[in-house]
């Protein structure tokens, strides 16, 4: 049988916009709600801590599923409807950077993933750089869940990454502290930075709930310094992004080149 593109619109539902066809490019479906249109509530980040930290080791589902269940699953649990209808293991993708690739932090992806529930581009954007920001500069893990503790108990060393990415974030901590990157320990790192991740994303929702959020500086020294000649409309507008550029850029002996004369 031949089967159209109108036939196919006029299965669906027989939606057909009056009788003609979508725009090019639009389809006829429409979404239920309102783009970002869910109501945020403000939530107790200290009650938070411990969902967001067991999610992060639910049936292994990880760092971007734990963020996104410590907020999202709470607001379904005390609210129900609508919060309660996301498929949040649709989260777990962010554990590992993504599938395992290491890009992004999969907490931060959580975060900024649940802050997109309720606020656009240009509300979130200082939302998201507040959280990245201080996730650069955190030396982590802070959470400790005690006894609960489902990887390793008591202390587990600290590093600040100076970036977002889950490559640098874990093999810095990793090589800084004479750990194994694929190791329990690193886990136990992991999730307690699902923990504060949660925390922190948190605080600046409820803020920005109370009408009281009020942003630090958005750039860093590198940022300011490197961006007068490579951000947009400067003399070499060739720099996408925000990511504060130390960690790739500064020289270190971590960035020499790898390819000759090592071990
Ligand atoms: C005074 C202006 C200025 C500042 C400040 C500046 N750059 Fe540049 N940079 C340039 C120009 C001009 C080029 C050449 C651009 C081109 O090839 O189009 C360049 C090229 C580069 C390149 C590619 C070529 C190379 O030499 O490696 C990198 C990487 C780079 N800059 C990174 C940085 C970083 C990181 C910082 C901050 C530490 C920085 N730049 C600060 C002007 C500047
Ligand atoms: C996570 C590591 C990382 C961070 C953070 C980072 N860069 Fe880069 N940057 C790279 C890599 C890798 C390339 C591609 C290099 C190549 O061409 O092989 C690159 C390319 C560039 C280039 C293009 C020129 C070239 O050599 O290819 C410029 C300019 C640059 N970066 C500037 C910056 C500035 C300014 C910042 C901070 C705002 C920054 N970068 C942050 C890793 C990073």
């Amino acid at each position: 049988m031949q089967f159209n593109r109108r036939d196919f619109l006029g299965a669906l539902g027989g939606t057909m916009l009056g009788g003609a066809l979508a725009p090019a490019g639009a389809l006829a479906f429409q979404q239920e709600s309102k783009p970002f249109s869910w109501t945020p509530h403000k939530l107790d980040p200290k009650a938070s801590a411990p969902v967001a930290y067991d999610g992060y080791w639910y049936n292994g589902y990880g760092c971007g599923y734990g963020v996104f269940y410590g907020i999202v699953g709470i607001l379904a649990e005390k609210h129900g409807a609508p919060y309660n209808t996301f498929p949040f293991t649709m989260m777990e993708v962010g554990k590992s950077g993504i599938s395992d690739w290491g890009t992004i932090c999969g907490a931060l992806l959580g975060a900024a993933s649940a802050m997109a529930l309720f606020w656009g581009r240009k509300e979130r954007d200082p939302m998201v750089t507040e959280l990245f920001r201080w996730y650069e500069a955190t030396a982590f893990p802070l959470y400790n869940p005690g006894d609960k503790a489902q990887g390793v108990k008591g202390a587990v060393p600290t590093h600040a990454a100076g970036s977002v990415l889950c490559h640098v974030s874990v093999s810095s901590w990793a090589q800084a502290t004479a750990n194994d990157a694929n190791g329990k320990m690193r886990q136990e790192r992991c999730s307690r930075i699902t923990a504060d991740v949660c925390v922190k994303a948190i605080e600046i929702m409820n803020a920005k709930i109370d009408g009281k959020f009020a942003p630090a500086p958005a750039q860093t020294k590198a940022t300011e310094f490197c961006g007068s000649c490579h951000d947009k409309g400067k003399e070499s507008p060739i720099v996408k992004g925000r990511m504060d550029c130390t960690p790739c850029h500064s020289g270190s002996a971590h960035v020499q080149n790898k390819f000759k004369n090592h071990p």
